[in-house]
C-alpha cells in the first residue's frame, strides 16, 4: 500500500507516443499506482536531449523501446507518494529522478535500461521496462524505482546566497542530467587533479558537460572539435565561469579529421605537457572520423581512454601504440549510483558550478502541449550548458 496518496489526482496529463510514425499526443491517463519498491514523483522540470526528435519521431536512431510510451528521461521532481518499503525518502522532498534503471534481481552482471528511452541490451532489461517502468517524465507524474530517486538539498541549492544557498532555480537543476554522464567516464578512468584531458567533441551538450566536470575535478582541458567558432565560445564560457577560476585551464584544438594535422595541433595545444586522459563522446555521425585513433595516439605512456561515444559500428584502433604504451581503454555507459551521489555533492558544495555561475543557461522552457516546438529548440540549442526543458 502506498503512503499518503489521499491528495493525489486519479488522472494526469502525459505525452503518449503510440506509434513512432505518428506524432505523440497529450492525453489524460490514470496516475500510476504506487507499488512496493516505487515512488510516485511530481515532475517539475524535464530536460530534453538534443536528439529527442531522432529517437521518438520516426526513431531514426533505431533505439528499441516498447510502445505505447510516455517519453522523457531524468528530471527534477518532488516526491508525491512512496511505496511502503521507502525508508529514507519523504513526501514533498525535492529530488532528482535518474533514468538509468537497474534490475534488482540480476544474476550475472547489470541488466539496465534508460527509462522511457532505450530498453537496454538484455531480455531482463527489456522485460523490466515493458512491464514495470515504461513511462517517463513528459508527464505530470511518473512512477519510478525507489533507488532511482536522489534527494537534493533544497535549501542549499535553491536558497538565497544571503542565507547560505546557491540561489539556483529549479530549471537550472536540469544540468544535473547531463553532468553525471561524463563524470561516469572521467571518474571511471580516475582523472586526477593536475592532469591534462583531451575531450572530443567538446562542442556538444555532453562534451561540453565533460569539460565542466573535468575542470571541477582539477584537470586541465584540451577542448577538441571541428567548429572553431563554437570552440572559442566553449573556451570563453569555461574560462569565465566561477569568476575566472579556470582561466588558463582550457585550450582549444581544431579537429581537421586529418591524422597528421590533428596530431600536430594537439601537440601544440598541449604546450609540452603530457596528455593523461582522452575522453570521447562522439555522436553516431562521427563514424569514420579519424579522431578516435589520433586522440589515443596523443596520450603519454600509461594514458587512459574513456570511450562514451554513440558510434554504432567497429572502429580501427592503433594496436601497436596501445600495446607498447600500456594504454588503458575503458568503455562506459552512463555512470554508477555512487558516481551520481558524488556528482550531486560536488554541485551542492559548489565545487562544480551550475546555473549562470557555471556558464549554463536555460535556453527555453515549454509546457507539455508545446512538446514539438520544445524538441525542435532542444536540437538547435545544444551548446555548452544550454538546456531546454518541459515543465509539465
Ligand atoms: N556512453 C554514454 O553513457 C552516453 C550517454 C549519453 C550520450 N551518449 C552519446 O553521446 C553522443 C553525443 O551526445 P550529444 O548530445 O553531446 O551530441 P550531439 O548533439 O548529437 O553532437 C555532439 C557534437 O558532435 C559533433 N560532431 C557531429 N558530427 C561529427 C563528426 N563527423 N566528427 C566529429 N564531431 C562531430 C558536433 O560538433 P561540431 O559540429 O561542433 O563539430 C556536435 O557538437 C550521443 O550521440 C550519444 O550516443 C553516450
Amino acid at each position: 500500500m502506498a503512503s499518503n496518496t489521499a491528495a493525489l489526482p486519479t488522472t494526469h496529463r502525459a505525452l503518449v507516443l503510440r506509434d513512432v510514425n505518428i506524432d505523440p499526443k497529450v492525453e489524460q491517463v490514470p496516475v500510476p499506482e504506487v507499488l512496493p519498491g516505487t515512488a510516485l514523483l511530481r515532475v517539475l522540470a524535464s530536460p530534453i536531449i538534443s536528439y529527442a526528435k531522432d529517437v521518438f519521431l520516426g526513431n531514426k536512431r533505431g533505439y528499441p523501446y516498447p510502445l505505447p510510451l510516455v517519453p522523457g528521461a531524468s528530471a527534477v521532481c518532488r516526491v508525491a507518494a512512496l511505496g511502503p518499503d521507502a525508508t529514507s525518502l519523504e513526501i514533498g522532498q525535492l529530488v532528482q529522478f535518474d533514468c538509468l534503471v537497474r534490475a534488482r534481481d540480476a544474476q550475472d552482471g547489470p541488466k539496465q535500461f534508460l527509462s522511457a528511452f532505450f530498453d537496454g541490451f538484455s531480455a531482463a532489461s527489456k522485460k523490466l521496462m515493458r512491464d514495470a517502468f515504461r513511462d517517463g517524465t513528459f508527464a505530470e507524474y511518473v512512477r519510478v524505482p525507489l533507488e532511482n530517486v536522489f534527494v537534493l538539498d533544497e535549501s542549499r541549492l535553491l536558497g538565497s546566497p544571503g542565507s547560505g544557498g546557491l540561489g539556483l532555480k529549479v530549471e537550472e537543476l536540469g544540468e544535473l542530467v547531463a553532468l553525471p554522464v561524463p563524470f561516469g567516464g572521467l571518474n571511471g578512468v580516475d582523472l586526477r587533479p593536475g592532469e591534462q584531458v583531451l575531450i572530443s567533441p567538446a562542442t556538444g551538450p555532453f562534451g561540453g558537460a565533460a569539460c565542466m566536470v573535468a575542470l571541477a575535478m582539477g584537470a586541465k582541458v584540451l577542448a577538441w572539435g571541428r567548429d572553431e567558432k563554437k570552440l572559442e565560445n566553449v573556451q570563453g564560457i569555461l574560462e569565465t565561469i566561477s569568476h575566472g577560476r579556470f582561466r588558463g585551464m582550457v585550450n582549444v584544438v581544431k579537429l581537421y579529421n586529418d591524422p597528421s594535422k590533428d596530431a600536430e595541433a594537439i601537440k601544440t595545444a598541449a604546450g609540452g605537457r603530457p596528455i593523461d586522459v582522452f575522453f570521447d563522446i562522439s555522436p553516431p555521425q562521427a563514424a569514420g572520423s579519424t579522431h578516435l585513433k589520433t586522440g589515443i595516439q596523443s596520450l603519454r605512456h600509461s594514458g587512459r581512454v574513456s570511450l562514451m561515444g554513440g558510434l554504432m559500428g567497429d572502429v580501427p584502433l592503433p594496436h601497436h601504440f596501445i600495446m607498447h604504451n600500456d594504454i588503458t581503454l575503458k568503455g562506459k555507459w552512463m555512470y554508477s549510483r555512487d558516481d551520481l551521489l558524488l556528482l550531486i555533492k560536488m554541485v551542492e558544495t559548489g565545487i562544480l558550478k551550475i546555473g549562470r555561475e557555471g556558464g549554463c543557461s536555460v535556453a527555453d522552457t515549454f509546457g507539455l502541449d508545446d512538446w514539438k516546438q520544445a524538441w525542435d529548440v532542444a536540437e538547435e540549442k545544444a551548446g555548452l550548458g544550454e538546456k531546454v526543458l518541459i515543465k509539465p
